[in-house]
């Protein structure tokens, strides 16, 4: 539920997507998906091609998640193919690149037969290294993915870019769209096929009933044969897959650039930290285009005053783009890492077998959410998916153990907070427009001060599994830094695992 807000707005918020009804009612379907972005509608709109009947539902409205906030590239896996050969094996690898191409190769498809108007096009993606040192990694990668069957080929520098990258990568036939005019034509597409969505409607529980399982919301329920909970990072599962991914929120600016100016390609870095780059046409059709510039990202809850990220970004663009002219967009989203860095797709570990999640997606959503739906699709259908076993939520994470424990090392210690003292002794240290953690007694309170001078105070804990939250100055929001859930500044939730708001408390006068 990312709604834009003043200072976080992306370039696609200008495209208005329908609304839908509150679920008031008890329902009985085929499959009931939970999640209204790519990877919700997609395997919607899959399983209602094969005749399944299907209930849609999102806590918000439909494209107000992490869809409105990608920057829609499809481009080869965040990973390198070298270390997931490395990982994983050589064959193993190559289902990567397969299920990747052939993702990619759905959503054209989709596109042509639902006469879906998205800004859909195919172009070349170029991966550079910043420094001398990267260019090894080019070497490893580029022999990886051809053997993986990657399209790609060496070149000594990105075609026609105003600065110089040194050696790079060439990844051919990747893509770009317009993440939520493609998500519209979903609905509609959808929507022909029968299926039916219901928004502002959060799903609560999955609980058995009979042989079906019913999914629980605010105000209604829906009873299903099988259940795909495609929101993000799963609200099912409290513990098990949150152990095995960690949230990062990045950071993007779209900038003015004079039409023609920048070659339309995808290009990224593999410094650290990174950048990934495309163009895009503002809805004004100006004789300009958008330059949209992503990176500096950080762990959710883990830096209150990411502003700065914003301007690290322009800086680094302005140093290689001279053309570039005014910002006119900057907004953050949230990727979920997976320690082993494959995503998730398939039977939820923690549930009955007709429950399945998408997430892990690793800054490659568009591809990975596709894949996702075309696994958990063949899977209802009761056929097998050649990837199954190696996207298997239910894996152990030994390929990626070191990282596994770093992450886990890391959101032990973020429950030393509660030991800690608050971001200000009193209340009235806190600007209108800003929030702070202040310790109150054995308590910790999570309290704004809007822009009439009124408190808004909360009990900081989280209310997935207890972290102190952490403001964020550039959301506005209430981040936690174990599992990335997300607050507002009334409380409610953005993004789960959290389900339930954070606690109304008073502030001591
Ligand atoms: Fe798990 Fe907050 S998201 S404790």
């Amino acid at each position: 539920m990312n709604s834009p807000s003043a200072g976080s707005r992306s370039v696609w918020m200008t495209t208005v997507l329908p609304k839908f009804p509150i679920l008031q009612e008890k329902l009985e379907t085929d499959v009931c998906v939970i999640g209204g972005g790519i990877a919700g509608l997609t395997a919607a709109y899959l399983l209602s091609r094969e005749g399944r009947s299907v209930v849609l539902i999102d806590a918000a409205e439909i494209g107000c998640g992490e869809t409105g906030r990608t920057t829609a590239h499809f481009f080869p896996p965040d990973n390198r193919y070298f270390e997931i050969e490395d990982a994983f094996g050589a064959e193993n690898a190559r289902l990567v690149a397969e299920s990747f191409q052939q993702a990619t190769a759905l959503v054209e498809t989709i596109v042509e037969q639902e006469g879906i108007d998205c800004e859909f096009e195919r172009l070349n993606g170029y991966l550079f290294s910043l420094n001398p040192e990267g260019n090894a990694d080019l070497d490893r990668e580029f022999e990886a993915a051809r053997k993986a069957g990657v399209e790609i080929g060496k070149k000594g520098q990105v075609p026609d870019v105003s600065f110089i990258t040194g050696p790079c990568l060439e990844f051919r036939n990747q893509a770009q769209f317009h993440p939520l005019k493609y998500l519209g034509g979903l609905i509609e597409a959808f929507r022909r096929k029968g299926g039916s969505i219901y928004t502002r409607t959060r799903a609560l529980d999955i609980s058995r009933c009979g042989t079906a399982l019913k999914v629980i919301t605010e105000s209604g329920s829906i009873v299903a044969h099988a259940v795909v909970v495609a929101t993000n990072t799963p609200f099912n599962d409290d513990v098990v897959m949150h152990t095995k991914q960690a949230a990062y929120r990045t950071y993007v600016v779209g900038i003015r650039v004079p039409k023609g100016s920048v070659p339309r390609i995808l290009l990224w870095d593999n410094g650290d930290p990174y950048h990934y780059i495309r163009l895009t046409t503002p809805d004004d059709k100006s004789e300009e285009e958008i330059l949209v510039v992503g990176g500096a990202d950080h762990k959710v809850g883990q830096d209150e005053h990411p502003v700065h990220r914003y301007d690290e970004i322009e800086a680094w663009v302005r140093k290689r783009y001279p053309m570039a002219g005014p910002v006119d967009f900057k907004w953050s989203g949230q990727v979920m890492e997976p320690a082993d860095g494959i995503g998730y797709m398939g039977r939820n570990p923690m549930d009955d077998k007709n429950v399945y999640v998408i997430t892990g997606d690793s800054g490659n959503g568009m591809t990975h959410c596709t894949a996702g739906a075309m696994v958990v699709t063949d899977l209802i259908m009761g056929r097998d998916n050649a990837w199954q076993d190696l996207y298997d939520p239910a894996r152990k994470p030994i390929h990626g153990m070191p990282e596994f424990l770093q992450e886990l090392g890391n959101t032990v210690m973020q429950y030393a907070d509660w030991v800690k003292g608050g971001d200000v002794e009193s209340p009235a240290q806190i600007q209108p427009g800003k929030g702070a953690i202040l310790r109150q007694g054995g308590r910790k309170l999570a309290v704004y001060r809007d822009d009439n001078g009124v408190l808004h105070a909360f009990s900081a804990a989280c209310t997935h599994m207890g972290c102190v939250v952490s403001w964020n100055a550039a959301e506005t929001s209430w981040d936690c830094p174990c599992h990335g859930s997300r607050f507002s500044v009334s409380g409610e939730v953005l993004h789960g695992p959290a389900v339930m708001p954070l606690e109304a408390a008073q502030v001591d006068p």
